[in-house]
């Protein structure tokens, strides 16, 4: 029987242990660190994830800043915003939820955003330092499941690691992250010949296609790790699932994180973490 990441948990420990830290904080430099989240338009799907990132602020005692602005606000207008909020020093991290409406160049968004305030890591600045092995914030998603490999004690050194995927904000950075942690890592995409073959390598296999339960048992090296980053609606009952078939990939697993409550709850964690270190390499005595 595999060991079920319970990916909940631990999202829930780090955030313990980062409510503990801050209330040290606090008492020590007299601010809390401060999250400004920005939301432009009415995404539902959106207005949940940021519903959650204000509530994990306020849970762990950190000051959050909430932007809602209408769907009609020009790029002008939000970049004004970004850049008043680089200014704020109550302000340690600004995300800003995405994605955007169309008529918004998110990328010049997110290059006005300060680097020390980037909690997602996707200015280009910090996407560099990543490369280089030298940085202060990680993108949440990835930095989620090197977390959950490093709390449920597996290692990475010398493991063949297939990451399928190659997002700015998944593949890519994951891959690095797997590198740095000394895996031989392989990155299939779309175009992978026979992927199939290749994730049939993996001892650790890392999904981030967005295709629900794409995976069956035929992907999988028996005792295989499997991570599940995809967050998808099963079309036959329109309930949550994964990029992976659980149930029948489960079985020839030695661990597998479940969808929902695997790397999801992560990312709020990391973005969590991201903000502390922020304030303390910002603002902290
Ligand atoms: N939309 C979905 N995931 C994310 C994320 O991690 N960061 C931001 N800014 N927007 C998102």
């Amino acid at each position: 029987m595999p060991n079920i990441i319970d990916g909940k948990a631990i999202s829930a420990e780090i955030r313990r242990e980062l409510a503990e830290k801050t209330q040290v904080f606090k008492e020590k430099n007299g601010f809390a660190p401060g999250l400004a989240v920005i939301i432009v338009g009415e995404d539902p799907a959106s207005k949940v994830y940021v519903r959650n990132k204000h509530r994990a602020c306020e849970e762990i005692g950190f000051t959050s800043f909430g932007y809602e602005l209408p769907e009609n606000t020009t790029e002008e207008e939000l970049i004004a915003l970004v850049e008043k909020l680089n200014h704020d020093n109550r302000v340690h991290g600004i995300l800003v939820q995405l994605p955007l409406p169309r008529h918004l160049d998110e990328e010049k968004v997110l290059l006005t955003i300060d680097p020390r305030k980037d909690v997602d890591a996707f200015h280009p600045y910090n996407v560099g330092k990543i490369m280089i092995g030298n940085y202060d914030f990680l993108p949440c998603t990835p930095a989620g499941v090197m977390e959950l490999l490093r709390r449920s004690h597996i290692s990475v050194e010398g493991k063949e690691c297939v990451v399928v995927g190659r997002s700015n904000i998944v593949g890519k950075p994951q891959a690095m992250l797997l590198l740095q942690a000394n895996g031989t890592v392989t990155i299939c995409h779309s175009r992978t010949k026979d992927l199939k073959e290749v994730c049939r390598r993996a001892d650790i296999l890392v999904a981030a296609i967005g295709k629900p339960e794409f995976f069956d048992a035929s992907y999988i090296k028996e005792g295989a790790v499997v991570i599940d980053v995809g967050m998808n609606r099963r079309p036959a009952d329109g309930k949550l699932c994964g990029d992976v078939d659980y149930a029948s990939v489960a079985p020839h697993t030695s661990y597998i994180t479940p969808v929902p409550g695997g790397v999801g709850p992560m990312t709020i964690a990391m973005l969590m973490q991201n903000t502390f270190t922020a304030a303390a390499k910002m603002g902290a005595k």
